[in-house]
């Protein structure tokens, strides 16, 4: 994939890992479209990266998915890469008594939903590109999932299983569907979690652009690497190592965030 000249939407691109990408894409001499939640950080990125073109939307809800993919059809033609990093984490259990039902509907939407609906709105667009790209970051927990965060892994899962359905369906395309598994990384979602043992979000933005460059299809970042070779040749160990994780704070390492 040409890392040069392309138009490419990043959600959650004001925060974290997305917010990395960002910067490798200016970098690269990309024209770079974010959307996010929260207009006052949108602000502070235009006023630091003025670039960069803003979106606000809530993703959580579809009603506002599909009046951000009419603005893009609509004032960005040349959009040919999507980058879909907006997502939440409740890092609690199902059994924690002040669990709000309400919060699974939220994670489901934003990191499983939208993404797909975003993705099948703007398909259209990418089909028409000479060349397209659209990118998933999900997990180590899409591979293994952890003890806390089930309904988190349950959206990453299926989006590791989306990515590759969808691959199949694009095969032969001008698109292509590229998958980006991180271990925990230091970011916002990880604030108080796992301290020492997590990857700079900056590396995880160098190891997507190199991946990209190199066509791979699904990027195993740090330590995922490992757990899905652990998982390929001793699942039941991977899903021992995992499931106990919360005991263990060394082997967080293997996971993603
Ligand atoms: N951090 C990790 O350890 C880790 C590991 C593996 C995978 N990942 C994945 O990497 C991606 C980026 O995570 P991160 O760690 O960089 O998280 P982050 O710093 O918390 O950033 C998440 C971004 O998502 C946006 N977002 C959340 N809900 C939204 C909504 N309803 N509508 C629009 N935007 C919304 C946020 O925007 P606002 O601030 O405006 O709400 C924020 O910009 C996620 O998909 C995450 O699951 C993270």
């Amino acid at each position: 994939m040409r890392l040069q000249g392309n138009t490419v939407l990043v959600t959650g691109g004001a925060s974290g890992i997305g917010r990395c990408i960002v910067q490798e894409l200016l970098a690269r001499d990309n024209t770079v479209l974010v959307c996010g939640r929260d207009p006052s950080k949108l602000q502070a990125l235009q006023r630091e990266l003025p670039q960069v073109k803003t979106l606000a939307a809530d993703l959580s809800s579809p009603e506002e998915v599909e009046r951000l993919a009419g603005v893009l059809l609509k004032e960005h033609p040349a959009l040919n890469g999507v980058i879909h990093s907006a997502a939440i984490q409740y890092n609690s259990l199902l059994t924690d008594e002040d669990y709000a039902p309400q919060r699974i509907d939220e994670e489901v939407r934003t990191n499983l939903v939208a993404p797909m609906l975003l993705t099948r709105l703007l398909l259209p667009t990418l089909l028409r590109q000479g060349a397209a790209f659209l990118v998933h970051i999900t997990s180590g927990l899409a591979l293994v999932p952890k003890t806390r965060s089930a309904v988190y892994c349950g959206t990453k899962g299926g989006l590791h299983i989306f990515s590759q359905s969808l691959r199949h369906q694009l095969r032969g395309t001008s698109v292509r569907v590229v998958e980006l598994l991180p271990p925990v990384v230091d970011t916002p979602m990880t604030q108080g979690r796992a301290e020492g043992a997590k990857l700079p979000p900056e590396q995880v933005a160098r190891e997507l652009m190199r991946g990209l460059e190199r066509d791979e299809e699904e990027i195993h970042v740090g330590k995922v690497k490992l757990l899905a070779w652990l998982q390929r040749l001793a699942p039941g160990m991977a899903a021992r190592v995992m499931s106990r994780m919360a005991f263990i704070p060394p082997l967080l390492l293997l996971a993603g965030g």
